[in-house]
């Protein structure tokens, strides 16, 4: 082949990238078999009760109809062990918007019919959907998402915050948010000699596989999953959700291919949410800015039917040197649709309130927000006392704040103006930790030298196929274009989840010791038989071992805004990112992760949101015309930027992720920087013209 061996960090194209511009990528939805069939949800519309009557007689007369599923007459499954899968299977409605019947039909148009004809009685009871900080029910869990502690507690943080010279108490409220990827959630199913074979938009199809297996009692081999191009997730098909336990539950009982796609209006109650947060942010320093005590609780919600609990207070625990600390989580379970993943979940609302602080403590103490963040660099983790394997934190205010020009700033509040334009600029951090989840991968040799890789990898939209590529083509010492990648079915070897920044690590690490295996192999001579050789290796060692050091990805973020004040309306002008996070392995991909995770951080900042009808008990805004997520118009000068890390505690790569961090802190930053416009601090987002006028 023509090309030399690519170094890893190299700007590789996406190998798929022409067949995702051209069209014929295909998603989930897009698989039309023989007789398929559509399915259509029937969604509850009280938040709390009971079924107590289905008429499916006018749903069935509508032409077209097949039949309709409801928990009279829907497969049995075994409990599964995420209870939003649960669907169909008893009278019980947790809250508005759970599926309550399934109408099977030859067309869309059909099946929609169908279900508008479906008619529910329900016992409703009193719905309670709205989250307050001291609300009854609250509670204290043992342990937050991710398997962290729900409370840690360093020396006195009371005693420290009576004592200290400077102090801040800042409470801050973040209402919902909802992932809404551009390809919503669909799954395809069908049996055929007693195997299910489903094309599923998933992050992450061995889990789906898994899950599916357990509910209908069927084993590895008599399941396949299918998730070969994924138009974004977010988190929110992180794990598998109701539409493809629906689908599976129609195909067996209609005996032919079954397709149920969520509609976007469905997704808010049915695909996971952010959990709303209210955070006090207590800080306490002394007047050089020596911060004594960080203080950081959290109140979410979760759903009545699982604990889920945002771990908004754990990056607090890594973030800056502190004798004292104190971090509290407590939940209350509502009347709610099921909260899930959310890019950076937990650190995206716990960074937005400990960033916004800390800006508050730096215009207390008049120091420089960005020296203040330096003065308070930690020797080691504050929490474990373990050493990070690196920590560019300060490498990163430092660069950012040269590129930005951040020290040209005059730091008294609404100094500069433009006509009616008050501008303005902000700085906050941003943190991920690595994370590595068991997977495994193999590598083949044919006679004529070419390899293929396989792996269950999930691409979704990250460039994961690229990637890993590169990673199998440098342990290969092969050009990339002598690689041919296998991702995206869980016949492949088994892949952990595209999720938690974790793919690549965790892939790339056995997609590294299968090819470097092979090598090993094929060094030891002899000629490759015809069938050639094969090689697997899986990461359950690496993922079962607890590191010694803490390890962390770290960012900072720079943001200048204007704020029209006759208007109210806030505009991001330029924003800037740099990060550190190991080894940057595709420079092009890794660049589109870094700014798509700052663009939904602007987002989060400036115009998503999620409110809670309390009357309804549901979400209002149901669509992408009422859930405003940025558009072009929106972005202006967007970069981003990285140092790169040689950290040899990592994986063989050296990397860390990268996909999650690029939404942390970004919205302090913002609203540090509307702070320093306006003078005003709002302590909720997001930062819409009517809380500034
Ligand atoms: Mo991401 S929220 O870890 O899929």
């Amino acid at each position: 082949m023509s090309h030399a061996p690519q170094p890893l960090g190299e700007p590789v194209v996406r190998r798929e990238g022409r067949e995702k511009v051209t069209g014929t990528a295909r998603y989930a939805a897009e698989h039309h078999p023989a007789g398929l069939l559509y399915g259509r949800i029937v969604p509850a519309t009280v938040a709390s009760g009971r079924i107590t009557a289905i008429r499916t007689a006018d749903a069935l007369a509508v032409p077209g109809v097949h039949t309709v599923l409801t928990h009279e007459n829907a497969p049995r499954i075994e409990e599964p062990d995420d209870p939003v899968l649960a669907v169909l299977q008893n009278t019980r409605v947790p809250h508005r918007g759970w599926p309550v019947a399934l109408v099977v039909a030859e067309s869309l148009e059909a099946a929609r019919a169908g279900a508008e004809a479906v008619r529910v009685e329900y016992d409703s009871a009193d719905h309670d959907t709205v989250l307050t900080w001291d609300h009854p029910g609250m509670y204290t869990p043992e342990k937050a998402n991710g398997g962290y502690p729900a409370v840690r507690e360093r020396g006195d943080a009371e005693a420290a915050l009576a004592e200290a010279p400077v102090t801040v108490d800042a409470t801050y409220t973040l209402g919902g948010l909802h992932n809404h990827p551009m390809e919503p959630h669909a799954s395809s199913a069908r049996w055929a000699d007693g195997h299910l074979s489903v094309h599923d938009s998933s992050q992450g199809s061995t889990t789906v596989r898994d899950t599916l297996g357990q509910a209908l009692g069927l084993g590895e081999d008599e399941v396949t999953v299918v998730s070969e191009h994924v138009g974004g997730g977010f988190g929110s098909k992180g794990t598998p959700r109701p539409q493809v336990v629906l689908a599976a539950m129609a195909a067996r009982l209609t005996g032919q291919p079954v397709q149920v796609s969520v509609p976007r209006r469905y997704m808010p109650a049915l695909v996971g949410h952010r959990a709303p947060t209210v955070q006090r942010v207590r800080l306490g320093a002394d007047r050089d800015g020596t911060l004594r005590v960080v203080s950081h609780e959290i109140a979410t919600h979760t759903s009545r039917i699982k604990e889920f609990v945002e771990q908004a207070a754990v990056p607090a625990r890594i973030m800056y040197a502190s004798p004292h600390s104190s971090t509290v989580h407590r939940v209350v379970p509502l009347d709610v649709p099921s909260p899930s993943w959310m890019r950076a979940p937990g650190e995206a609302s716990g960074m937005y309130a400990l960033e916004s602080a800390m800006d508050e403590l730096a215009c207390a103490l008049g120091v420089d927000p960005v020296e203040l963040r330096l003065r308070n660099e930690p020797a080691t983790e504050p929490d474990s006392g373990r050493p990070f394997s690196s920590r560019g934190l300060a490498g990163c205010l430092n660069e950012g704040a040269r590129r930005f020009g951040w020290y040209e700033r005059d730091p008294r509040p609404a100094a500069r103006q433009e006509g009616r334009l008050l501008l303005g600029t902000g700085v906050a951090s941003a943190t991920y930790p690595v994370l590595l989840s068991p997977s495994a991968a193999s590598a083949h040799v044919a006679p004529d030298g070419l390899y293929t890789v396989r792996v269950n990898a999930t691409d979704i939209g990250t460039g994961a196929r690229t990637v890993l590529a590169q990673i199998a083509a440098a342990a290969l010492g092969t050009p990339q274009d002598n690689v041919t990648i296998e991702i995206g079915s869980s016949d492949l070897p088994f892949g952990s989840v595209a999720g938690g920044s974790s793919g690549t690590a965790s892939w790339g690490t056995a997609v590294h010791k299968a090819a470097t295996a092979l090598v090993r192999r094929l060094a030891e001579g002899g000629t490759v038989p015809p069938e050639g050789v094969t090689v697997t290796a899986d990461t359950e060692e690496e993922a079962s071992q607890d590191s010694p050091y803490s390890r962390h990805a770290f960012g900072a973020h720079f943001a200048e805004v204007a704020v029209d004040s006759l208007t109210g309306e806030v505009r991001v002008r330029r924003m800037l990112g740099v990060f550190a996070a190991g080894r940057i392995l595709n420079a092009r991909t890794a660049r589109s992760q870094f700014i798509g995770g700052m663009v939904m951080g602007l987002g989060m900042a400036l115009t998503e949101g999620s409110t809670m009808d309390p009357v309804y008990g549901d979400f209002t805004e149901r669509d992408l015309a009422s859930y405003h997520v940025p558009a072009c118009a929106d972005v202006t000068d967007l970069q981003a930027h990285w140092i790169d890390e040689d950290d040899h505690h990592l994986n063989p790569m050296g990397s860390k992720g990268i996909g999650e961090i690029g939404i942390v802190g970004t919205a302090a930053a913002i609203g540090n920087a509307v702070r320093h416009a306006t003078g005003a601090r709002l302590r909720s987002l997001p930062l819409t013209p009517d809380k500034l006028l």
